[in-house]
């Protein structure tokens, strides 16, 4: 399942198809901690995915110097991909927020090299409970006129 989950992380689209986007799954509960969510949020149960990207492709095509921002879009449409499919498979997924400090803790003892940036951290588990959906903005207010 988590194979399949990452397929539709890769099958998203990234900007020029420059396939910037780079997985890392954690499976052990200790290593998880690396990644823990700066908000508390139960998931020692969790199969942990974190989004990355890799910096040298748009400093190789200059991309870094016009449009850097779409790395973190690269790595945002790969991340919403995968939460959509966990919850196709009947699981649940959720982004969880990190700090800069998480992101430095988890590059020094993951080992990351300094050219993976790690972005995004989901969980991906059997939900005990299935929450209820959270309302949304009427379409109306979301138009800017
Ligand atoms: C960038 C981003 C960061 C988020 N961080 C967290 C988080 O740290 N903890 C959490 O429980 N949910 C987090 N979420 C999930 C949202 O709060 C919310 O659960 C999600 O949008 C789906 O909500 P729904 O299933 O009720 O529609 C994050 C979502 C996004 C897009």
């Amino acid at each position: 399942m988590i194979e399949q989950i990452l397929e539709a992380g890769r099958a998203a689209p990234t900007a020029c198809n420059l396939d910037i986007v780079r997985f890392i799954v954690i499976r052990d509960p200790e290593k998880a901690k690396m990644v823990w969510s700066d908000i508390p949020t139960p998931m020692d149960r969790c199969v942990l995915i974190v989004v990355c990207y890799d910096k040298r492709i748009y400093e190789t095509v200059g991309h870094n110097r016009l449009v850097l921002h779409n790395q973190l879009l690269d790595v945002a449409a790969a991340t919403d991909h995968i939460c959509l499919m966990a919850h196709a498979l009947g699981l649940g997924a959720v982004w969880l927020t990190r700090t800069d400090k998480t992101a430095k803790k988890f590059r020094k003892s993951y080992g990351l090299q300094d050219y993976i940036e790690p972005v995004c951290h989901i969980a991906v588990g059997w939900p005990a409970i299935w929450p209820i959906k959270s309302r949304r903005m009427p379409l109306k207010e979301m138009m800017i006129p």
